[in-house]
């Protein structure tokens, strides 16, 4: 019988590669939570051609109405976006009413220990902490950084069809190793994860290279036979902006225009200074390895990413709602 799984947050980025991920793996019947607002959003009914079974439901619903609609399925999975983590406890505690197997909160993130460090990281654990005060079943997946944001664009604009920033940063020398996945991995991952009792209750680390930012950058140069622009940004700087954002983000409503500020500078802190985002740091945190869960694994790996976005055949992240800013 096929497993019944629920996404949270499927019409965005993540949830699209994690729908798509569960449908050509087989054995899943995916259904999707939406809002009203987003009945009629064109990434909702692509998902629904293709086969995945749209509920309606409002996430701040009361917790009854919210395990009635979840009733029947087996495992949930969020990818909500990151200013919307805190959405995510009325659901696990329904998911733990209705008897949901396993619930995926929204991770998805680089590697980085709690408690102060990244602002994301730490609204993410309050989740985490919500699901394990309520012995509901889970698993955490983390992703490292996707291949489609780590990219540096071309002086030539031959990519920037693909493109949402510049990228042109490198952090020190840029030699701080990181992990990264081709968003649609994540899916791929997520299919195989999900299913796995040795994943149950665990956090599991799924990347697919550990390289430098500055190799990002040779490779492209490399592949394209273009110079591309470096920006070597001092660890001071990231240090006054990690201040300066955090000074300016500290009262809510939450205000894009600032956390996004703050979001950017405190991951520049963890991957690039700290250099949390690697498989060994991942370990002593106590993941787990995709890596060694699933030795058969063929990840893209970055330099068929970089030919993709050469050829012209690439997809661009948040196209549907960003004005590109290089
Ligand atoms: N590792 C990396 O490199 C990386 C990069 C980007 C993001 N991330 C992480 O990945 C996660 C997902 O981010 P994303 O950029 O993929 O997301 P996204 O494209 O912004 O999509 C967010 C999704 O959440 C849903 N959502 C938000 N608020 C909701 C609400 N109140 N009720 C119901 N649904 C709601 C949206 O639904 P609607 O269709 O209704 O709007 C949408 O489907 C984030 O938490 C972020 O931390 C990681």
């Amino acid at each position: 019988m096929a497993t019944k799984v629920l996404l949270i947050g499927a019409t965005g980025e993540t949830g699209r590669s994690i729908a798509n991920g569960l449908l050509n793996a087989g054995g899943f019947e995916v259904y999707a939570f939406t809002r009203a607002a987003s009945v009629h959003k064109p990434q909702l009914l692509d998902l629904e051609k293709k086969g995945v079974i749209i509920r309606q439901c409002d996430l701040t619903a009361p917790k009854e109405e919210l395990a009635e609609a979840l009733k029947g399925i087996d495992i949930v999975v969020s990818s909500v976006g990151p200013s919307d983590q805190h959405i995510q406890h009325n659901i696990a505690t329904a998911a733990k009413v209705a008897g949901v197997k396993r619930f995926i909160p929204c991770g998805f993130i680089t590697i980085c220990a709690p408690g102060g460090i990244m602002w994301l990281r730490d609204e993410k654990e309050k989740v985490y902490n919500h699901i394990k005060q309520i012995k509901l079943p889970y698993t955490i997946i983390d992703i490292g950084w996707w291949y489609q944001i780590a990219t540096p664009r071309l002086p030539s604009g031959k990519i920037d069809y693909a493109m949402t920033t510049s990228n042109d940063e490198l952090i020190g020398d840029g030699r701080t190793p990181s992990s990264f996945t081709d968003l649609r991995d994540i899916g791929k991952y997520v299919a195989k994860i999900i299913v796995d009792p040795r994943t149950e209750n665990k956090m599991v680390f799924a990347y697919n290279v550990v390289m430098s930012p500055a190799e990002i950058f040779d490779t492209v140069e490399r592949l394209s036979g273009e110079k591309v622009e470096r920006r070597y940004i001092p660890e001071e700087t990231v240090h006054k902006r990690v201040a300066e954002t955090r000074a300016s983000s500290e009262t809510y409503p939450f205000e894009p225009t600032k956390f996004t500020a703050r979001f950017v500078a405190e991951y520049q802190l963890s991957w690039g200074i700290r250099g949390d985002n690697v498989p060994e740091y991942a370990k002593y945190l106590g993941y787990l390895d995709a890596k060694e869960l699933y030795p058969d694994f063929k990840p893209i790996l970055f330099e068929e990413y970089v030919q993709e976005l050469l050829h012209g055949t690439a997809t661009g992240v948040y196209t549907d709602r960003i004005s590109r800013i290089y």
